[in-house]
């Protein structure tokens, strides 16, 4: 074989090499089919690679021709490599972006919107008609002494009226409060002699109970007015105004008189059981009527702890349920209800 032949033959070689190559590259339709490909024709055992390889074992003369030749197919199959590496980046970027098309016109997904639990909202009502009549509000802690939830209301140690209160006890001497009513003394003593005395206070309460009208944790509001000449009618006008912008003119409403310790003398206020409106059912015990508070003419020896001098002033106080005033206004017939956080029942509330 001449030089020349055999010189066309092995540049024929390269470009059959070369449009192999190329023709790969344009086959590629991905980042790793093009990987691949750059590893068959460029890396180290690679076909375009193996062109130069061979540079050595080529007669003297025909390297510069061959040389020139071969390098320039690698340099057009680099750059081949480049172009497809570039179009396929660009094509998956804009698959990309088509993936992540926001359609402006579907239906937005509804965020449902928080709202008061029913008892926050009764709370909140009780709360607004007593500041129109003058009262600010006032706090005391849930766990308390006995002192405060007791002795200072009057209840001695063995006194049987503690058997009202079916209490949580932490320690000896400390309790899960059972009432509202240790924050009147707390109040009066931060306060006297100040006139008058005008709070209610809102809070939780314990007790160990549990049925459909009562629960082991509850609330009550509290509520103290001291002053020179209150009197009974002034605790009767109160409750009964009270009455009448929490349930409206329709609502019957009741005195009963009752016991507490810490009040002489006492009573309890029911209102007309809106579930059988009075004829008698299950959650209003069959009576017709429903308890929403307990009341009274504050005690002296009350007064007394709390560093007011009975001779000189009157008081009257109450403590009212607000779950049961729930139940009443929205006519529900198991307060447990409240505590379930089912948002079916809570969604109601709007
Ligand atoms: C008292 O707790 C007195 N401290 C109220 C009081 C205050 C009287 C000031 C005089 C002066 P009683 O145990 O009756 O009283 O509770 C008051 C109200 O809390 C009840 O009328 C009722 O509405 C509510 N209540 C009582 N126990 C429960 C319970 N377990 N679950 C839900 N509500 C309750
Ligand atoms: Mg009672």
């Amino acid at each position: 074989m001449d030089v020349g032949a055999d010189l066309a033959e092995r540049l024929a070689a390269v470009d059959e090499v070369e449009r192999r190559a190329l023709a790969a590259i344009a086959g590629a339709r991905d980042m790793q089919e093009l990987e691949r490909v750059r590893v068959e024709q460029l890396g180290k055992k690679g076909a375009v690679s193996q062109l130069l390889r061979q540079m050595g074992s080529l007669p003297p003369d025909l390297r510069p021709a061959f040389g020139r030749r071969a390098n320039e197919a690698r340099r057009v199959v680099e750059e081949a490599l480049e172009r497809r590496r570039r179009e396929l980046a660009a094509a998956e970027k804009q698959r990309r972006l088509e993936a992540e098309t926001v359609d402006v016109t579907l239906p937005g997904r509804p965020v449902r919107l928080g709202r008061r639990h029913p008892l926050r909202r009764v709370e909140l009502e009780i709360i607004e008609i007593f500041r129109g009549m003058g009262f600010t509000v006032a706090e005391g802690p849930e766990v308390e002494y006995d002192y405060y939830n007791f002795e200072a209301l009057n209840i001695p140690p063995d006194h049987p009226a503690r058997d009202m209160h079916d209490t949580f006890y932490l320690t000896d001497r400390i309790l899960l409060r059972t009432h509202t009513s240790p924050v009147q003394v707390r109040y009066m003593r931060s306060k006297a002699p100040e006139l008058p005395v005008r709070i209610i206070a809102p809070g939780r309460v314990y007790r160990r109970d549990d049925d459909a009208t009562h629960s082991p944790m509850f609330h009550q509001v509290e509520g103290l007015l001291v002053d020179r000449g209150i009197s009974f009618a002034h605790l009767k006008g109160t409750l009964a105004e009270f009455a009448r912008r929490m349930f409206g003119e329709r609502t019957r409403y009741r005195f009963r008189p009752s016991y507490f310790p810490f009040t002489e003398p006492s009573a309890e206020m029911d209102v007309s059981c809106p579930i059988c409106d009075g004829d008698g059912c299950r959650t209003c015990g069959g009576t017709g009527w429903i308890e929403i508070l307990g009341s009274g003419m504050v005690h002296p020896a009350v007064l007394r702890e709390g560093g007011y001098d009975p001779e000189e002033v009157t008081g009257f106080a109450f403590g009212m349920g607000p779950e049961r005033i729930a139940m009443i206004k929205y006519g529900i017939d198991d307060l447990r209800l409240f505590f379930q956080n089912d948002l079916r029942f809570l969604r109601q509330f709007a």
